[in-house]
């Protein structure tokens, strides 16, 4: 990197010279030539002369940072653990297999963006229910309006344990608990892990996360519903985007919709990531159906109310440009990294 002011030029290159002389690089970071810079910043007036110091000061900060985590991954590889060995609970710890240092490690991508999702909805009156990760067939169907024997069920390909027990393969699993245990008005999201039973490829995993949202109050339409989730979008991928719904059925809701996007990589030119149509497909939604409401026992006279679901994987694949859905499991530390 090339600085521009002469004061910054010549302390970086004191600190890069430091730099290779350090054996923790990370120490580099408590350099006074570095708290130096940052005082000097202080005395300068306010206005360009400033922000223009300010600014290279922090792109010399963040020079030095990334060195400095990058230096730091040990370079040796790892023995390679046996993972089906027994768990031994008696072996001291310095005898145990070697794990990378903690201070490498970070959090992951999904996480990362949910917090992001989940702070959107906050702003918008919206607080996070926790999802769960078994569940039986009265929340996955029957009060989501999947008669019995309905066709729909099997769309789900969902893992069934041999006592009957459910992985769930959608969170819509938590509508019906998060109308029962709440008066209206109602505004949850719901993130979580849900389980399918499909062939993989780069768009299908079996294990993903979804983000459900509930809204139920008086008066609400489907035109409260296109602008909450066109807002989730533009405030997502920092653009305006522009939505569409089509019509979809899902048993609970009526009238139900897909959800497309304008894609926010081509704004509807066109181009790999949304496969030449200028729009991404996000998300199922609808009106809730009565039944719905009905089974958890919000009064149908008196409200109405929205619902969406979709995965979180696909969102994130969109902001960042990654081709594969697989990455996110993989435990893959190329990939993971990008993101520390
Ligand atoms: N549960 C649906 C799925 O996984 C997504 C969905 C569609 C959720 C419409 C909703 C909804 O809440 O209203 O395919």
């Amino acid at each position: 990197m090339e600085y521009k002011n002469t004061e910054i030029k010549a302390a970086a290159k004191q600190l890069k010279a430091k730099l290779e002389k350090l054996e923790d690089k990370r120490a580099i970071m408590r350099a006074p030539e570095l708290a130096a810079l940052y005082d000097r910043l202080k005395t300068l007036p306010a206005g360009k002369p400033r922000a223009d110091f300010g600014k290279e000061v922090n792109q010399l900060k963040n020079e030095l940072e990334n060195f400095a985590r990058k230096a730091n991954v040990p370079q040796a590889k790892l023995a390679s653990i046996d993972v089906t060995a027994p768990f031994d609970p008696n072996i001291p710890s310095e005898q145990r297999p070697e794990l990378l240092p903690v201070k490498n490690g970070s959090q992951h991508p999904i996480n990362t963006e949910l917090k992001i999702i989940l702070d959107i909805f906050a702003r918008m009156g919206f607080a996070a229910v926790e999802s769960r990760e078994i569940d039986d067939d009265y929340h996955m169907f029957t009060s989501l309006n999947f008669p019995p024997d309905h066709p729909a069920r099997d769309e789900y390909d969902t893992f069934v344990t041999t006592e009957g027990l459910i992985a769930p393969a959608h969170t819509s699993i938590m509508q019906n608990r998060v109308m029962k245990s709440q008066k209206p008005p109602i505004r949850a999201v719901i993130p979580g892990r849900v389980f399918r039973n499909e062939d993989l490829d780069a768009r299908h995993e079996h294990t993903f996360y979804q983000l459900e949202g509930v809204y139920v109050d008086k008066g609400i339409n489907a035109g409260h519903l296109i602008a909450t989730l066109k807002t989730l979008f533009t405030e997502y991928f920092q653009k305006d985007i522009k939505v569409k719904t089509q019509p979809f059925y899902f048993p609970f809701t009526e009238p139900s919709f897909e959800f497309a996007a304008s894609c926010p990589f081509c704004d509807e030119k066109g181009c790999n990531i949304c496969g030449y149509t200028g729009w991404i497909e996000l998300l199922g939604c609808g009106m809730i159906h009565p039944n719905v409401l009905k089974e958890g026992k919000i009064d149908t006279a008196e409200y109405t109310g929205f619902a969406w679901g979709g995965g979180i994987e696909r969102l994130v694949m969109i902001k960042y440009g990654i081709e594969d859905i697989r990455h996110f499991h993989s435990g893959n530390l190329k990939f993971l990294r990008q993101f520390s």
